[in-house]
């Protein structure tokens, strides 16, 4: 009968050297954005000021339909908020920062998020119904999303800065800038086709931003795409519509 009695465990070295490494705390915040959820949690949390923003801006430009002296005191008030408080234009820099901040900080999880998922899957969905749906929706996102940036690039040059205006910008005269640009019909197409990229990417990003903060469930599913919908919608016809109305006369100069 063999015996019983092990032998004492022999002095076993760790197999690597990382095994003895302390690994490095990062602070909490990034020790949560270098994981996958956390990177989800950015990009879903940025997106919503994103919306924020598009929806406030384009209520705001309704104004233009009011004529040029409710238009630019609109564009007045928003360098006016929150005076005597904080002296002008502060507000309106604090906001500005902090939309630059979550575009960039978009743009970071989106890119990271993809080598992630790369590293994750380096073998294709098996089914190719999975594989064809995954990989139109992250085309179209990255599509769109270059398209969007590009448009906010061109759009500050154009309307904040005066740079690509055209000669007759002048500040402070944010009715007179904005038609004078979307009265060049090539400019005009641009911003239409900007913002059906806009729409495209809203409509897939509302869909998605549900499911990475968990609010997902298949009762409001229907509700889901509703609202991914309506915000799109909303958005693109409020924004197109003032390229739309400059071409045809009705937003215009008074001469
Ligand atoms: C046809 C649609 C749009 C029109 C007519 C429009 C019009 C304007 C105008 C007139 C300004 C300058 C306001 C001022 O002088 O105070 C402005 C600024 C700006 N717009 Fe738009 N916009 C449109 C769509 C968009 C979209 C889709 C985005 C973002 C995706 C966007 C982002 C911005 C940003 C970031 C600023 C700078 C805000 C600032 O400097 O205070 N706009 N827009």
């Amino acid at each position: 009968m063999a015996s019983t009695i092990s032998k004492p465990a022999p002095d076993r070295s760790p197999v690597t050297g990382t095994a003895t490494q302390k690994r490095k705390r990062k602070p909490f915040l990034l020790d949560i954005y270098s994981t996958a959820v956390g990177k989800k949690y950015v990009m879903a949390i940025t997106g919503i000021i994103g919306i924020g923003f598009v929806l406030v801006h384009m209520i705001g430009n309704l104004k233009m339909y009011l004529g040029p002296a409710e238009f630019d005191h609109y564009a007045e008030f928003l360098r006016e908020l929150l005076v005597p408080i904080l002296p002008r234009t502060v507000t309106l820099w604090l906001l500005r920062l902090t939309l630059i901040g979550a575009i960039l900080l978009h743009i970071h999880a989106a890119y990271s998020l993809t080598i992630l998922n790369r590293k994750a899957r380096p073998v294709k969905y098996q089914s190719e119904r999975d594989y064809v749906a995954a990989n139109f929706a992250s085309r179209t996102m990255r599509w769109s999303g270059i398209i969007v940036l590009l448009f906010i690039i061109w759009h500050l040059l154009d309307l904040t800065a005066g740079t690509l205006n055209g000669s007759g910008f002048v500040r402070g005269h944010a009715y007179e800038n904005v038609v004078n640009t979307l009265d060049r019909p090539a400019v005009a197409i641009f911003y239409i086709i900007a913002n059906i990229a806009l729409g495209i990417h809203l409509f897939h990003g509302v869909w998605s931003l549900f499911q990475s903060m968990g609010w997902s469930n298949p009762r409001f599913n229907k509700w889901r795409r509703e609202a991914a919908i309506g915000i799109a919608t909303l958005i693109v016809v409020g924004n197109v519509s003032f390229p739309i109305a400059v071409l045809a006369n009705i937003v215009k100069v008074k001469s």
